[in-house]
């Protein structure tokens, strides 16, 4: 008899900056102040690359900790993902730069669905396994949101930091990832862009002038409506699918955006505050890098344990949405390296 094939959580990995920006690094460049930007947000600080940091030298640095916490090698892996809206150059990807630095060559791409790249990135990882193309996925979220905020921008420049996270999946035969459910609605494209440095308007002296290459969002109330909306009617169509109930889900972690967004999906959800995962406050909205730094520091915390169900959502420009219902199955991290020292 054929079993089913699953795709299975073996261990997460995350890389953050050294670089802390503090909410009153903003005050001295626009009219904002901490106070705001903590009551409005629940963000007290974020990290900013420097020097030669990149969206591949992150990415990298959380693969080698997914993949130094579940004891194999990068060459062992047969297929990566990187969810990225930042990626090193236009071209070549960076998943291509994330396999030099860490030797390995297998089919790889980038994935840009914004900040819900990581739920995009799972069901396409998880969808390789289940077809039997890949037996060990590696699906990266990194984003260097710093390289495009215009700091004179205050709707903007406080909300977002870099980071990477990193997940390694791998075949099974019981769940795992269940499902997920993913949408884009283009009605939303002016949204949430950065208007020029592509193909449409390359990227010129004016455009720089005008700060048309940095990202752009006029109306966050908009953006905020449509988050709560979607992520939670996202949850709620992946639990009804699959004959479960909020009540069956352990942890919510959704894209870390804004505090106040979590707390609204939760309440819509009926998902008790405690179960919806809030670590925002020293990272800010990592864009696609989020979900998966939360994961793995809910992990090495010891917060998300083998057995339970957790719910992971997301959205961002596009608009896109998403989200992943899954069975937790990466055992707790064995060594003392392994375990959250941050
Ligand atoms: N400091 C002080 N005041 C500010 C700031 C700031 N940084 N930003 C805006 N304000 C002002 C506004 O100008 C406005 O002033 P006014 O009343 O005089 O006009 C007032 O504060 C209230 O503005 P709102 O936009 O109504 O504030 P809100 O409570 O909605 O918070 C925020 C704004 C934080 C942007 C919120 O709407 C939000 O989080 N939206 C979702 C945005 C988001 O997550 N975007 C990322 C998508 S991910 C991706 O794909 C890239």
């Amino acid at each position: 008899m054929m079993t089913e094939r699953f795709a299975r959580v073996r261990s997460t990995g995350s890389a953050l900056p050294p670089g802390v920006i503090p909410n009153t690094y903003f005050e001295a460049i626009v009219d904002t102040s901490d106070e705001w930007i903590r009551d409005r947000t629940g963000i007290q600080s974020r990290r900013f690359v420097a020097g030669g940091e990149t969206t591949a030298s992150l990415g990298a640095e959380a693969a080698a900790r997914a993949l130094h916490a579940a004891g194999i090698d990068a060459q062992s892996i047969d297929f990566l993902i990187v969810a990225t809206c930042t990626p090193d150059r236009i071209m070549p990807s960076s998943a291509s730069y994330l396999e030099r630095r860490l030797g390995m060559s297998c089919p790889a791409f980038d994935l840009n669905a914004a900040c819900a790249g990581f739920v995009y990135a799972l069901q396409a990882g998880a969808s390789q396994i289940v077809s039997g193309a890949a037996d060990r996925v590696l699906v990266v979220g990194s984003d260097v949101m710093s390289r495009i905020l215009n700091l004179n921008d205050r709707k903007t420049s406080i909300l977002f930091g870099d980071g990477a996270g990193a997940v390694v999946l791998e075949a099974g035969e019981d769940p795992g990832i269940f499902d997920s459910r993913l949408g884009l609605d283009p009605v939303g494209t002016e949204l949430i862009t950065v208007p020029a440095g592509g193909s449409e308007t390359p990227a010129t002296a004016q455009t720089a002038q005008t700060a048309d290459t940095k990202l752009r969002m006029d109306d966050g109330q908009a953006v905020f409506r449509a988050a709560v909306v979607r992520m939670a009617a996202s949850c709620g169509e992946l639990l009804e699918k699959a004959g479960m109930a909020s009540s069956d889900v352990d942890l919510v972690i959704a894209h870390q955006a804004n505090a106040r967004i979590l707390a609204s999906v939760g309440r819509r959800l009926g998902i008790a505050p405690e179960r919806v995962l809030v670590d925002i406050a020293d990272v800010g909205n990592t864009s696609a890098a989020s979900i998966p730094i939360a994961l793995d520091r809910a992990w090495r915390r010891g917060k998300l344990r083998p057995g339970h169900l957790v719910l992971t959502t997301a959205f961002g420009a596009g608009l896109a949405w998403g989200a992943n219902l899954l069975r937790w199955t990466a055992p707790p991290p064995s060594g003392e390296s392994d375990r959250w020292t941050g």
